[in-house]
């Protein structure tokens, strides 16, 4: 067997099941999770209608590239988000369809870490899973670099030494951020680029949260847009990872994109065909009515502004907690050690929340997920009202 399985770390959720273990919660209070990132508002009606209608394209084998069509609606939903030069971005060149960001975000450091000179894969810390597996599996070390409260949880690229940089060759930015909602700026964004252009190193910028956002106004910035603003509209370097589960409230379609570096996608492309890992028609159908309607995620965003305004309302007299730049988590600090608050939480409240550190690994001396709860604003209004009225109660009684 492949050697670097061994080195994947039991998931987070098998470590909260474990800390849940022998515990019997309250009896008469229900049991509400706040402990998975998985969207629990309706999906569009119209994207199902089109998933049903669109049926009989399970007769073929789809192509690995997709259809045409489904890679312009991709392209057009770019260039009109991230204000590309609409010349800029060739459906034929720069976009491919994946099964959902999380097999992608996995599979691209395989098909692109040449495993000569001690690779390394650079990755937030706390971050997304998936990253950590994909540097093992593609034989690199991964490279963690913090985010902390200290820095408004957003990463510090500047200290990252040179050193770092001689090793890296791909580096995962993850904005809107999983666990921290933290957005990177368009300057750090840049400051990014310019250094992979000096470094040869490649940036998968992870921004599957980048729709659910708080003001309308104020959209997070991509790193494509980023590119494009300053001059590099072919894309050098730059990889994003899209995915309609969040946008569009569609985790189980398995729906996502990958956009970026001519070259690098053709390599992407290559590596896919061998993977076989295609998007069945008939979910390419209904992706391309989700990729060409706005109306639902705006309305898709409304409910989550209303989820934040609700429970801030309840819990920031009685803990640290604040809306975060964009997102569906809170990332509060915990007033004893995250594993005890959610053991705690669990027993007393019936609540199920991630402890910071099963996110997180010790990196420069810290481990920065700790005395950290993750909670995920996922379901209804008045589920997630419920819970906070509970985490208030359980608060008071610390
Ligand atoms: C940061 C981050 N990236 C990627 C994903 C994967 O999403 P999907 O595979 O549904 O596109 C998730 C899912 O929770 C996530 O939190």
């Amino acid at each position: 067997m492949n050697s670097d399985l061994k080195r994947l770390q039991p998931y987070p959720f098998e470590k909260l099941a474990s800390l849940k273990q022998g515990i019997t919660p309250v009896k008469h209070l229900a049991h509400i999770a706040l402990s998975i990132g998985e969207p629990r508002h309706a999906p569009p009606a119209f994207v199902l209608k089109e998933l049903a209608r669109s049926l009989d394209k399970i007769a073929s084998y789809p192509l690995t590239k997709g259809t045409l069509e489904l890679r312009q609606s991709i392209a057009n939903w770019l260039v009109q988000r991230f204000k590309l030069p609409a010349d800029s971005i060739d459906a034929e060149q720069h976009i491919l369809p994946v099964n959902g960001t999380r097999e992608a975000l996995f599979a691209f450091a395989q098909a692109m870490v040449n495993r000569e000179n001690r690779p390394l894969v650079c990755m937030p810390n706390p971050f997304y899973q998936i990253y950590e597996g994909a540097a093992f599996l593609s034989g690199a070390e991964p490279y963690f670099y913090n985010t902390t409260r200290d820095n408004n949880y957003l990463p510090d690229f500047e200290a990252i030494d040179d050193k770092t940089w001689q090793r890296c060759q791909v580096i995962y930015i993850c904005t809107p951020g999983n666990p921290t909602g933290a957005v990177i700026t368009k300057q750090q964004m840049q400051w990014l680029i310019n250094k992979a252009e000096e470094f040869d190193f490649i940036i998968a910028s992870d921004e599957c949260y980048s729709e659910i956002y708080f003001d309308d106004n104020n959209p997070p910035c991509g790193l494509l847009e980023a590119a494009a603003e300053m001059g590099n509209t072919d894309y050098k370097r730059c990889v994003v990872f899209h995915s309609l589960s969040k946008r569009s409230n569609l985790p189980g379609l398995r729906s996502g994109f990958v956009a970026g570096d001519a070259s690098l996608m053709q390599g992407f492309l290559k590596y896919r065909t061998y993977h076989g890992c295609a998007m069945s028609g008939h979910h390419q159908h209904a992706s391309i009515c989700a990729w060409n309607d706005e109306q639902h995620v705006v309305d898709n965003r409304s409910m989550y502004r209303q989820k934040f305004n609700t429970v801030l309302e309840i819990l920031s007299p009685h803990m640290d907690v604040k809306l975060p730049d964009a997102g569906f988590y809170l990332w509060p600090q915990t007033p004893i050690s995250d594993t005890a608050f959610a053991q705690k939480l669990f027993a007393e409240q019936n609540i199920t929340t991630l402890p910071g550190q099963y996110l997180s690994r010790e990196a420069h001396g810290i481990n920065p997920g700790e005395n950290h709860i993750r909670m995920a604003l996922v379901a209804t209004l008045e589920e997630t009202t419920e819970a906070a009225e509970r985490i208030k109660h359980f608060l008071q009684t610390l």
